[in-house]
């Protein structure tokens, strides 16, 4: 679906009779629907920067993976044929291979700890190696933490997931976490995850309830296992062509429309993770959570895992992000 919205200060002009306003369009690009946590984050990016710039750049909104999968969106922001999006980390880290560092399973203990974590030095450092891959990355996003859907089961131990064919992002990290764990992990792009669950090709997928619930995934998967494996933060980029040629004035603006981007998607979070789980309910799901030594016996089962973990990002990295209240 194209969605384009009509600047409430080029109305304005209009309506006043006053000479139309030079405008920039910008084409702003998500995976999901414009009523998701993606919809809210681009809209309140989209009109406090109207409202800043009196309306001199336009938002076109390509929400549902208008213009392909977000690897294809990402590259699309690199070489100039978008202007903006908000992408989850599936595939970030082989643009920045340090930025998976957030995507190890189990490293952050809460949503706060996570925002504290991204806000503060460590993620506003990460954001600034993505000028060094052709990529202007404004602010960290969120999605929330991602838990386990299926067809096949209920989920309360690693056994339990032994042989899954399990969807993952395109994500190395997530990858090696599920091969470890001994399940049979597919990376796939999002465009193709509800018809492989449809057909069975896969058995189930794993991503935040934001996700579970926009995307109603509730009509081709029967049980939601509250896993909280791996925190799923998303990012705000724009490309460096519509970077660079703004002012000063205009870069001050689209920075704080994606910090009340940002602060739309986490209120969306917020909001899902009290009521979402009685939403799925009631459509029907099997809803398991991992107790707190469930959890442990997986974290357990990933010892080899945070191994190679370790020595890919750094004891120091990882050690300041546990640290970080
Ligand atoms: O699972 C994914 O690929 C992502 O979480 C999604 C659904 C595309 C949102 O960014």
């Amino acid at each position: 679906m194209k969605h384009t919205a009509f600047p409430a200060a080029a109305l304005l002009a209009l309506c006043a009779g006053a000479p139309a306003i030079a405008q920039t369009e910008v084409k702003i690009a998500y995976a999901l629907a414009t009523e998701s946590h993606y919809g809210a984050g681009a809209l309140a990016w989209q009109e406090a920067v109207e409202t800043a710039t009196d309306g001199r750049f336009a938002f076109t909104h390509f929400p549902s993976s208008a213009l392909g999968g977000e690897r294809e969106v990402v590259e699309g922001i690199q070489i100039g044929t978008v202007e903006a999006a908000l992408v989850s980390s599936g595939t970030l880290a082989n643009f920045v291979p340090q930025a998976g560092v957030f995507d190890i399973p189990f490293l952050f203990r809460d949503l706060g700890h996570a925002r504290a974590v991204l806000d503060g030095p460590i993620g506003q450092d990460m954001l600034a190696r993505f000028d060094d891959v052709g990529l202007k990355a404004l602010a960290w996003g969120e999605q929330g933490f991602r838990h386990i859907t299926n067809n096949r089961g209920p989920i309360a131990t690693p056994e339990d997931i032994s042989g899954l064919r399990i969807r993952t992002m395109e994500n190395p990290i997530h990858l090696r976490a599920f091969s470890t764990l001994g399940a049979a992990p597919t990376p796939m792009a999002w465009p193709e995850v509800i018809g492989a669950l449809q057909q069975g090709t896969i058995d189930g997928q794993e991503n935040p309830l934001s996700v579970i619930v926009s995307v109603g995934l509730s009509d081709v998967q029967e049980h939601l296992t509250l896993s909280g494996h791996v925190y799923s933060p998303a990012i705000l980029l724009v490309s460096p062509q519509l970077w660079n040629g703004l002012s000063s004035e205009d870069q001050a603006a689209f920075v704080a429309g994606a910090e009340a981007g940002v602060a739309a998607m986490r209120g969306f979070v917020d909001d899902i993770e009290s009521g979402g789980v009685e939403t799925l309910r009631a459509q029907g799901m099997e809803v398991g959570e991992l107790s707190a030594e469930q959890r442990a016996a997986f974290r357990d089962a990933l010892v080899d895992a945070y191994a190679a973990y370790g020595t890919e990002f750094g004891a120091e990295l990882i050690e300041a992000i546990i640290a970080t209240e």
